[in-house]
């Protein structure tokens, strides 16, 4: 049985709770001020403590740090007035894990109560990922099959001077196996000098690749280095190469060729040994085709080509991913995140990750800033990521049995016959029900409106 202790020094609005919840069969426990509501916790050991934070004596938020150390594993629902944004952002600090605005909507602090218990549940079958301290950002992280190909051809490449053409999907880790490139050749100590093509219109991306003399164009008042000629003795790493003009593309193809280039505006050329690393995300064998794309300059760029994996096709790579993402994120953002619940974790495995690591990354970030706790819970995630486990667990748990001649049911019907057939097996116990099906109570009652479902007797 579900335990909660309810602390507002509203006393009609503590009753009303205290029956709601009664007929819901939870155990439950009210308290007045904060003092009796540490007093009762000590008692009743809770699963979900609802604090108002309006209370005389000791207000909710200052003793919330109390209740959490009473009952580290008990969620914690603030009750905040409604204009207060700033009491909710500290409750939220202080590790509240909802918060719910009065006047209080019973629906709403039935999911709250719904969700923390959720992420309760989640708790007990969580994952330890150990986050790993990596702090250097240019190491990469796989273990699977396909990088440990693309850390052996960087092995391989890294001390000759050739070209080196990398592709692969966006976040994929294009620019830091070009850093790693330049890190394992013997030119680690030069300058790595990026540019990103795409960025830039062409004349000044033609400036910042060459550099330009005094007054070759309005607004050149002094005369500018170029990116090859800051990358002698290192790598230059043009990202993004894939729709550059035709001009900087002759350009180009000259440097690489020659090791020569002139300056914007300028009447004599220099002289660079930069070695060059290109990216894109686009298939340069189809502009190349198309015309949009010189084959002489390709095929000098791919002299040899490293292709990035997407993350969809390495799975293995996602668990020590997330351990060196996050053991770099706590760092950055001062936490100390440490677990990952397990249908979290499968569904990071089920997701096809269209931005790849850089995806990855981001949701780390957003929950590791969002998290009230130390666990990372699937309602921290986007919810087209966390669905992929739901879809999966529906998939799983339960099979209807379909007799010959209807062969299939529809969605509608299959999640009808399936509320029906829990409602049974619990005996009509509907916070039963609802912790089998993963929804709050007002959707378990919508659902059985619509579907015309009647309690059984
Ligand atoms: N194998 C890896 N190990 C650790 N971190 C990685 C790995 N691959 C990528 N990352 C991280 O993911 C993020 C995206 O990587 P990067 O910028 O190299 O990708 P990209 O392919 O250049 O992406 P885009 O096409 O969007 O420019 C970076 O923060 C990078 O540090
Ligand atoms: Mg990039």
């Amino acid at each position: 049985m579900k335990k909660i202790l309810i602390v507002d020094d509203d006393i009609a609005s503590c009753r009303t709770l205290q029956l709601h919840f009664l007929t819901e069969d939870f155990a439950v426990e009210i308290a007045n001020n904060v003092d009796e509501g540490l007093e009762a916790g000590k008692l009743l050991n809770p699963d979900v403590i609802v604090l108002d934070i309006k209370m005389p004596g000791r207000s909710g938020l200052e003793g919330l740090p109390d209740f959490k150390k009473n009952h580290p594993d008990a969620s914690i629902i603030m009750i905040t007035a409604f204009h207060d944004m700033d009491s909710t952002i500290e409750a939220m600090q202080l590790g509240a894990a909802e918060y719910i605005h009065k006047p209080i909507d019973i629906n709403e602090l039935d999911d709250a109560v719904c969700n923390a218990l959720n992420r309760g549940a989640a708790m007990k079958s969580d994952l330890e990922i150990a986050p790993r301290d990596q702090t250097d950002k240019s190491s990469m992280v796989g273990r699977s099959r396909m990088m440990k190909e693309v850390f052996k051809t960087i092995g391989l490449v890294a001390s000759q001077p050739i070209t080196v053409l990398i592709t692969g999907e966006s976040g994929t880790g294009k620019e830091l196996a070009a850093r790693a490139i330049h890190n394992a050749s013997d030119r680690s100590d030069g300058p790595f000098v990026a540019i990103n093509c795409a960025a830039l219109v062409e004349t000044l991306l033609e400036s910042d690749m060459f550099g330009h003399e005094k007054g070759s164009f309005t607004g050149a008042v002094n005369r500018q280095k170029g990116k090859f000629e800051l990358a002698n003795n290192g790598t230059i790493f043009l990202d993004e190469l894939g729709d550059l003009s035709q001009t900087i593309q002759a350009k180009l193809l000259r440097v690489i060729q020659e090791k020569e280039f002139t300056p914007v505006g300028g009447s004599s050329s220099l002289k660079t040994n930069a070695r060059v690393i290109a990216a894109t995300n686009v298939n340069l064998e189809r502009k190349v085709k198309m015309g949009d794309f010189r084959e002489d300059l390709f095929y000098r760029l791919r002299v040899v080509t490293i292709e990035m994996p997407p993350l969809r096709e390495r799975s293995e790579d996602i668990m020590p991913l997330v351990q060196v993402l996050l053991g770099r994120i706590n760092k950055e953002l001062k936490r100390n995140i440490t677990r990952l619940s397990q249908s979290t974790m499968s569904s990071f495995l089920s997701y096809d990750w269209p931005g790849n690591i850089r995806e990855l990354n981001n949701v780390l970030m957003k929950a590791v800033a969002l998290c009230p706790g130390d666990i990372i819970t699937p309602d921290l995630i986007p919810e087209e990521i966390s669905q992929m486990q739901s879809n999966k667990e529906q998939n799983n748990a339960y099979e209807p049995a379909v007799d010959n001649d209807q062969q299939f049911l529809s969605l509608d019907d299959m999640e009808k016959q399936h509320v029906i057939r829990v409602l049974n097996e619990t005996g009509g116990h509907k916070g039963r029900a609802c912790e089998i099906l993963g929804v709050s109570r007002p959707r378990l009652r919508r659902m059985m409106q619509n579907y015309n479902i009647q309690d059984p007797q």
